[in-house]
């Protein structure tokens, strides 16, 4: 039987430097089958319809890279993705050049900056000066890190996809880390200092993570930045301010220079239970920043009001909770991390609770993904208060006449999937319409936040991702920038404020819409 041919819509970014003055859309339709890639219609238009519409290709296999293009939001190789798949329900797709790199002609983009900070990192082995008399192979018990490393195609996807490149346009770039990790590591490698030399914006990463989501290979760019920074770490190569946050968590168990005993002063009068010492339903663990910033502040107390109403019995670790160490592991502390993860673990396991609920996605993250011996199941507030709402117990009486447009954090959305809770509560509230920014969900774009950059400024004068992320929400013509997390709200809030957009939107964590709305 013949296979049947549909047919589908291609909106497609052109632009030719020597005769437009911006970029425009071109729209064709092309036919297609099951088989059919994106990679496959772009032919189709080009030896049919239009020949001088311009990409690059040459191994359709998704070995050489070069096809990587930008497919309604998101950076894929166009060769290995077949066109239905990127099809709405209308059958149409948008498809842009790779982002942040200047085009040369439609979908070529100029890669000589990616280029450049891969060559920066000293991509190659630098052996020892005496040679061993017989060559010396790779351990076999270290091939599968090499190996994983090694399968990088050079294709810029995590590149042109990293919120720092976007505004920093020095920054190493996701593809030069994982070069430089392979290097660092391979024990038969002598050039350490050589290798990182030429890579002090290492400490601009956010390690949001965007750059392990796109890989096409699968490999993890994002991941090295931790290991990358252990290295200065350990030679005390650290910048001021990042290296204060760190000996604060050592000294006062946060990273913000306060004193540990001021910690549980957010929840004062708020009749809060003490898990350690009494049972209760839920361990709440609230965020260093939630703990001692009087925005952030908001968002705890908002949620022990709310589950005070509903009657369910909060309990925190009292004076006795502290920093779970997310941030310093990604700062690249390992030391200091393992200790906090062992004596968080013991205390944990005496915590009298079902669950523990966290306020923020970076706590979310590493006791999620970080504690292997956890045995307490943790969850994000916006999973939990979704549940309840799913299950009849949170119902709202009152309602919020606004348009809200949410920010997913990086530690929730992007690293741990979590997209569909927070809208769901927010899409709950009566009144709430909910309209999304240009990157949502998988194809967010970072505050800028993560990673330690809340105690570093970064080494680039473009601007700010979060100054970036809330421009975009204003041009939604929103009238709330909802988030759930405290460094994203601080960052967001900080951009607002800075930009002077402050009586055009307001910043707000989901949980304080919730209790409004109660
Ligand atoms: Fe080589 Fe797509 S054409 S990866």
């Amino acid at each position: 039987m013949a296979k049947e041919n549909r047919t589908a819509t291609l909106r497609i970014q052109r632009f030719n430097p020597d005769v437009d003055d911006a970029p425009y859309f071109d729209t064709f339709e092309v036919t297609y089958g099951s088989e059919t890639t994106v990679l496959d219609a772009l032919h189709q238009i080009k030896t049919e319809q239009d020949g001088s519409l311009t990409f690059r290709r040459s191994c359709r296999h998704g070995i050489c890279g070069s096809c990587a293009a930008n497919v309604n939001g998101r950076n894929i190789l166009v060769c290995k993705t077949p066109l239905k798949e990127t099809l709405d329900a209308e059958r149409k797709v948008i498809i842009r050049p790779l982002s942040y790199l200047p085009i040369i002609k439609d979908l070529v983009v100029d890669r000589e900056a990616f280029w450049d900070q891969y060559l920066n990192v000293k991509p190659w082995l630098i052996p020892p000066k005496e040679l061993p008399e017989k060559e010396f192979l790779v351990p076999p018990d270290e091939i599968s890190t090499y190996n994983h490393a090694e399968m990088c195609i050079m294709c810029g996807i995590c590149y042109s996809a990293c919120p720092v490149v976007n505004v920093e346009k020095d920054f190493i770039g996701p593809h030069a880390m994982l070069k430089a990790f392979l290097r660092v590591s391979d024990s038969r490698d002598r050039g350490k200092d050589e290798h990182m030399a030429n890579m002090p914006t290492l400490w601009d990463c956010t390690t949001c993570y965007m750059c392990n989501a796109l890989c096409p290979k699968e490999l993890k760019p994002g991941a090295t930045s931790p290991s990358l920074r252990s290295i200065w770490v350990e030679e005390g190569k650290v910048p001021r301010t990042l290296g204060v946050s760190l000996t604060s968590t050592y000294r006062n168990n946060n990273p913000f220079e306060y004193p540990r005993e001021d910690r549980q002063l957010w929840a004062e009068g708020l009749g809060l239970r003490n898990a350690i010492e009494e049972a209760v339903d839920t361990l709440y663990f609230v965020c260093c920043l939630s703990c001692y910033d009087p925005r952030a502040q908001k968002a705890p107390q908002a949620m022990v009001k709310t589950m005070r109403k509903l009657g369910i019995q909060l309990g925190t670790l009292g004076d006795e909770e502290a920093c779970c160490g997310s941030e310093t592991r990604r700062i690249g502390e390992a030391g200091l991390f393992e200790m906090i993860a062992e004596e968080r673990s013991e205390l944990l396991a005496s915590a009298q609770a079902k669950r523990m609920v966290t306020i923020s996605p970076h706590c979310f993250d590493v006791y999620k993904n970080y504690y292997p011996g956890l045995e307490l199941p943790v969850e994000h507030y916006t999973q939990f208060i979704a549940r309840l709402i799913a299950e009849g117990k949170l119902t709202f009486k009152g309602s919020l006449r606004k348009r809200v447009t949410y920010h997913d954090p990086c530690y929730l959305g992007i690293q741990n999937k979590v997209f569909n809770e927070p809208r769901t509560i927010l899409q709950s509230i009566p009144g709430v319409e909910l309209i999304e920014m240009e990157q949502n969900r998988e194809n967010s774009m970072c505050c800028g936040g993560g990673g330690g950059r809340m105690w570093f400024e970064g080494h680039g004068e473009n601007g700010h991702a979060s100054h970036a992320r809330a421009r975009q929400a204003l041009s939604t013509g929103a009238d709330i920038i909802a988030t759930a997390c405290p460094f994203c709200l601080n960052m967001l809030e900080d951009a607002v404020k800075t930009l002077g957009l402050s009586d055009k939107i307001e910043v707000k964590d989901i949980m304080e819409l919730v209790q409004e709305a109660l």
